[in-house]
């Protein structure tokens, strides 16, 4: 029997280290190397346990496309790049309590209905609790198989023969272990120890693998940073726990595209679609209010209108607040210094505090001259012109860039009532067909000046 071999393992990366150490040598982070017992055996050389012929293919032949079982969320599926694909497996991580375990309960509950066999592993409820949370979802007739476990070996066993469950759902995968090993549940090496049997289970048998996966800011549990990479397809479930709303994004899909979003509501009733997420994210007003702005910006393959907010007060402090919600501060910063060097507004002394209204978080470029004109409008106490949508990148020279989807973008903002547009730019051939943007009075702006003075105009 091979002695157990000891080593160390960052918790956060996964990088295993010969001896312990305070820091972490491959990903910098503190205090994340921990000792980790394991009884994997050496690689064995040549000879009678040398490994078996696999079968080799040529690249070329057909193939039929992977069959896809619609989970019957359109939302959901829309983010999967049309429904479950046989035999993969599928990551959906996020923060405690954002309501992972709620929507695949409704999807689960939802495959089982259209007649596909699906099972439901949970390591951290009893099969009692997941049953009542069944019934609060209007659910408890549904076929689903219920299991309350956290050995794999126990959950593989039951499951491995001919008729397997369609799909698996392991809620979630840092409640599972393997007994091979002798470190704790959710030490990145059980968690990736337990994905991997699972999803050799998934290959073999053609089953889906679902795995929860819990993002925790302290990495003291393992990520599903180590599980990105031995899954097919990568979902993150986010959104302001305070917040209704709830997005889906495919971060990675080897089966669809990855720039998708799945809208939710989050109510009494458990998750609802929002099939037409564009107006969600704009906030009520019956009057212009300054440092507010509404960009047109597009989600995957979907407009969507979202209102941003700032606010630019005086600071009391030697060094002034910077709060940043649903956006990237490091693209604030920026914007805030060519607002200084090529426009001659300087934020500088000011605490500043951004937000995007709904918990939508923006990785847009496109957003930067919405965000632009939030500030502006706030510092200058200015509004942004009434029913005006915005968008354009800035480049640091503080030229307004090109941005995709010009058409589309108007199109939904004329549907919602808006009428007029600050944009980017355009080439002559774009706006030759002048019927495109018909419903909406564009201005086309080429500099960030041409932006500020849209405010220092006098009214
Ligand atoms: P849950 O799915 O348990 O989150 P996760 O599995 O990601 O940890 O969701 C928990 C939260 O969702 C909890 O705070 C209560 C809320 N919730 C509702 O608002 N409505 C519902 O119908 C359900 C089931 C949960
Ligand atoms: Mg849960």
């Amino acid at each position: 029997m091979a002695v157990p071999a000891q080593r160390y393992v960052c918790q956060e990366c996964g990088a295993t280290h010969g001896k312990w150490a305070g820091r972490c040598e491959s990903c910098g982070g503190w205090n994340s190397v921990v000792e980790e017992l394991s009884r994997e055996s050496a690689p064995r050389g040549l000879g009678q346990d040398a490994g078996r012929k696999i079968e080799l293919v040529p690249l070329q032949g057909g193939e039929a496309e992977a069959p896809r079982r619609p989970s019957g969320i359109n939302e959901l599926d829309r983010v999967l790049g049309g429904g479950l694909v046989g035999g993969s497996a599928v990551l959906v991580a996020g923060d405690p309590g954002i309501g992972k375990s709620t929507i695949l309960l409704q999807a689960a509950a939802s495959l089982a209905r259209g007649g596909g066999s699906c099972l439901y592993v949970s390591g951290e409820e009893a099969t009692g609790q997941v049953r009542l949370r069944a019934n609060r979802l209007g659910l408890a007739d549904a076929p689903v198989q219920l299991a309350s476990a956290t050995s794999v070996r126990d959950v593989l066993t039951s499951i491995d023969s001919p008729d397997r469950p369609d799909v698996v759902i392991i809620d979630s995968i840092q409640t599972m272990f393997v007994d091979t090993l002798n470190s704790a549940p959710g030490s990145v090496a059980q968690v990736r120890s337990s994905a991997q049997e699972l999803i050799r289970f998934a290959k073999r048998r053609g089953s889906v693998m679902i795995l929860v996966g819990h993002v925790t800011k302290e990495g003291q549990i393992a990520g599903p940073r180590v599980l990105e990479h031995m899954v097919d397809t990568v979902l993150y479930f986010e959104g302001e726990r305070s917040h209704q709303f709830r997005i889906l994004r495919a971060v990675k899909n080897r089966y669809g595209a990855t720039d998708e979003i799945g809208v939710f509501e989050m109510t009494d009733g458990g998750l609802h679609e929002v099939a037409n997420p564009s107006a969600l994210f704009l906030s009520e007003h019956d009057r212009d209010i300054s440092g507010a702005a509404v960009f047109a910006g597009i989600e995957g393959s979907r407009p969507v209108l979202v209102e941003i907010q700032a606010l630019v007060t005086p600071s009391p402090l030697a060094t002034p607040r910077r709060a940043v919600v649903g956006w990237d501060s490091g693209r604030l910063a920026m914007i805030m210094a060519v607002l200084d060097a090529r426009c001659g507004l300087a934020l500088g002394g000011n605490d500043v505090y951004l937000n995007v209204a709904g918990g939508l978080r923006i990785a847009e470029p496109a957003a930067d001259l919405a965000f632009a004109a939030a500030l502006v409008s706030s510092q200058t106490g200015d509004p942004v012109p009434a029913n005006t949508v915005v968008f354009g990148e800035i480049g640091l020279s503080g030229e307004v860039r090109q941005v995709s989807q010009i058409d589309a973008r108007l199109k939904e903002a004329a549907k919602l009532g808006f009428t007029h547009a600050i944009i980017p730019r355009r080439k002559r051939s774009e706006t030759d067909d002048d019927s495109r943007t018909a419903p909406l009075a564009v201005r086309e702006i080429g500099q960030l000046t041409d932006l500020v003075a849209l405010f220092d105009a006098p009214a």
